[in-house]
Parts: C-alpha cells; structure tokens; sequence
C-alpha cells in the first residue's frame, strides 16, 4: 500500500479485549489461572467461533448440495460461504482452488495419493525439508514405497535454519514435487518459502510445490498467488477454529487434471454401474458428507481474526517471542531448540536435568500448558540428539502475563529438582 495512504495512526493491540473472547482462557487449571501456551497444537477458540458452530446446528443444519428443503439450502449457503471466506484470506484465484478436508494431515494425503499415484514413476523425485512434521514425511514415504519415487531430504543448521544452498543441489529434472513446510512446528523457523519456490520454478520447472501453512496462517498473512504454490494446507483448529476441518488449496489448473482421491456422494456427476464421472472443481475431492459445521466454525473463525488486523497481531507476538527467548535464556540450565534468525510462535526448549515430561507435568500442576515430546517431528529431535523438548507456542491472546508465568514456573521446576 502506498504509505501515504496508509490510517495515520493504527491502535495499539488490545490483547485484554482479544483475551476476554475466548471463554476458557477464564477457566482455571488445578485450581490456578489458565496460562496456555500450547496453541501451536491446538489454539482456543472465541466465543464467536463457538456460537457460529452452535447457532448453525440450532437453526441451520441438514446436508448440503442435495436437499431443495430450506435448512438444505441454508446449510449449503453457510457451507460455501466458509469457502469464500478461505479463498479471500488465502488470496486464492477462485472457490474452486478450495478444498474442505479433515486437516492438514489430509490435505497432504490427498495430494500424495491423487496426484501422485496417478503421475510419478520409479526414479522421480520428491524433495522434503528436515524440518518437516510426520504428516509432511509419512504421506511422501507411503507414495515413494508404492512408486518407486525417491525421497530427498533438504538439510539444516544447528540453529534450525534450512541449508539453503544444499536444498538448490537437490532441485533438478527428476524433482517431481517439492513439500516443505512455511514455518517449522518444533524450532519455530519461518522459512523463506517465497524464495524457494522461486528456486524451484527456476530449476525444476516441471516440479510441482506443496506448502503446509498449518503454523503460518495463524501467524502470517498469507497470499498463495504470491508465493507461487501449486499446493497450500492448513488445519482450522490452529486457526481459532474447529477441529476436524481444513484446507486444501490447489491451483486450479492442477486440480483440474488431478484424479480424484476418495469416491462417493457429491464429488460424481453421474454413476452407473460401469462407469462413473466426476463433478467439478471443487466437489471431486469433496466425497461424502462433509464437516459442514466445522467449515462454518473455520469461516467464522477466519472472519474473526480477519477483524483483529493480521499485522497487529504479528507485531505483538514477535514482541512476545522476543521477551520469551530473553527470559528463558536467564533460566539456569534452560537450552533454547532451534535459534533461526526469523521465528514465529513458538519456542522449543530443554531444561538440565529434567525430563520434558517431568517439566511439562510440573508447569501444569501452575496451570501451564504447554507441549512435550517430539511434536510429531521425530527427525527434528533426532537432529538435535534429543528424544523431546518442552515448546512454549503462542496465539493473538498469549500476554506477558503468561511468559512471566511461564518462567516463575520453570524456576519452581529448577527448585524441585535442584
Ligand atoms: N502438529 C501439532 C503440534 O505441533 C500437533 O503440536
């Protein structure tokens, strides 16, 4: 935007007033206040999310696409609404680039198995990060065993930063796909997503990119015509949103001569029994009844943060993560995981002396949640030597109060095991 353009002044975020919509952010925990920092798993939905899910089942619910009855109707309307909504905060080109599925989990699985079953032969290539979590390897490893394909893997630093000369050598004629993930769930790394997708327009022309945006949308305003992706997925209960909901987006142009995933109602145009057809874009990869109040919870929540302003909330968490890693680098013994230059949301750490499990079970006993384990990026603790850290991650409604709480918690736990 031309700055002369731009309001002159922008309000200072008003994370109390965000905080005060999301009605279990009051509930206490073991009888303490609630200090969740666990939203890089799941974050917390507000009061307008819950009650766009509940309004829809009191007043709207039937099946969509298939009833001339007015709540069939009206569900439907809701239902593509949502899809709209998605296309707008994505940036995509048209609805139809827009794929209801479970989650991200699915959204790759989908994209393995239509399109890659139907495309790679033996020798083709996928190219991974090693920052990817299981659902961004497990998927590419099931198509490289029923293909013959082979599975690449783009290397990082120490500090968790993409080796991104090494990533170049792996892009070349056999590259088939790239899938990478925009920001790393276990270190917080944000990559350079748009240029490297730049590299691989340039040196693997004929290799199609997947981006798992799961923990960038929450964080990040993202345009997937800018970045360039074939391929774009995320989860709605990342996203202040409902479980059991996501997206797929896929550019249309691929989607089109992609064969379908999953058969049954809504994605055929005709059946018999010798042959069937397929719908159109985006019904064929949308089989049988979907999570409709879970895509109307998503298209609310969506339009909820959309009226927070993206770029307020991104300031106020990257001052959050910036107070975060200073605090906990004061706490003896405490290792930060991952210290790539550009972070987003989230913080992995270890504490001397301390099994991450026996920390997590302690800050919860404070009424801290956060993560433990290997956050379903094994290869990432392998990396590091390390079986599981303890990740503090943040949302729009994580203040200062909850770092502060976080490291007086530590600090008991340092006590406790002396
Ligand atoms: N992928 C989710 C996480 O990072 C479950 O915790």
């Amino acid at each position: 935007m031309n700055a002369a353009l731009k309001p002159a002044s922008v309000s200072a975020y008003d994370v109390a007033a965000v905080r005060a919509q999301f009605p279990i952010l009051a509930s206490p925990v073991h009888g303490k206040p609630l200090v969740y920092l666990d939203s890089a798993a799941s974050s917390q939905q507000p009061a307008t999310v819950i009650d766009a899910v509940a309004d829809y089942h009191r007043s709207s619910h039937a099946n969509i696409h298939r009833g001339v009855h007015y709540l069939s109707q009206r569900a439907t309307e809701l239902y593509e609404a949502s899809r709209h909504t998605v296309q707008h905060f994505i940036h995509a080109a048209s609805p139809r680039e827009i794929i209801f599925t479970r989650g991200t989990t699915e959204g790759i699985n989908l994209v393995a198995q239509a399109w890659g079953r139907s495309t790679l032969t033996a020798g083709d290539e996928i190219v991974i990060t090693a920052m990817e979590h299981h659902a961004n390897i497990v998927p590419w490893q099931m198509l490289r065993d029923a293909t013959g394909a082979v599975l690449r893997v783009a290397l990082m630093d120490r500090r968790g930063e993409l080796l991104v000369e090494q990533f170049t050598a792996l892009l070349g004629p056999r590259t088939r796909m790239v899938a990478m993930t925009q920001v790393s769930n276990a270190l917080g790394t944000v990559l350079p997503t748009q240029s490297l997708i730049a590299l691989v327009r340039a040196l693997a022309p004929q290799a199609l990119v997947l981006v798992d945006g799961a923990q960038a949308v929450p964080h990040e305003t993202v345009d997937v015509q800018a970045l360039d992706c074939d391929f774009y997925v995320f989860s709605g209960h990342k996203l202040y949103g409902p479980t059991g909901i996501g997206v797929l987006y896929g550019r249309e142009s691929v989607l089109r001569c992609m064969p379908p995933w999953q058969g049954g109602g809504d994605m055929i145009l005709t059946v018999s029994f010798e042959r069937s057809t397929w719908a159109d874009l985006p019904a064929k990869f949308e089989a049988g009844t979907p999570n409709i109040s879970g895509a109307v919870g998503l298209g609310a929540a969506i339009r909820w943060l959309q009226a927070l302003d993206m770029n307020q909330v991104r300031t106020h968490e990257q001052r959050l993560l910036g107070r975060t890693t200073a605090a906990l680098l004061q706490v003896a013994g405490l290792t930060i995981i991952g210290t790539a230059q550009h972070k987003s949301g989230a913080v992995s750490f270890t504490l001397q002396g301390v099994h991450p499990h026996d920390l997590g079970t302690i800050l919860d006993a404070q009424g801290v949640a956060i993560r433990t384990g290997h956050h379903c990026a094994m290869p990432v603790m392998t990396f590091f030597g390390l079986a599981a850290t303890a990740r503090a991650s943040f949302g729009c409604y994580t203040n200062d109060a909850d770092i502060d709480a976080l490291v007086a918690a530590l600090q008991h736990a340092r006590e406790v095991f002396g």
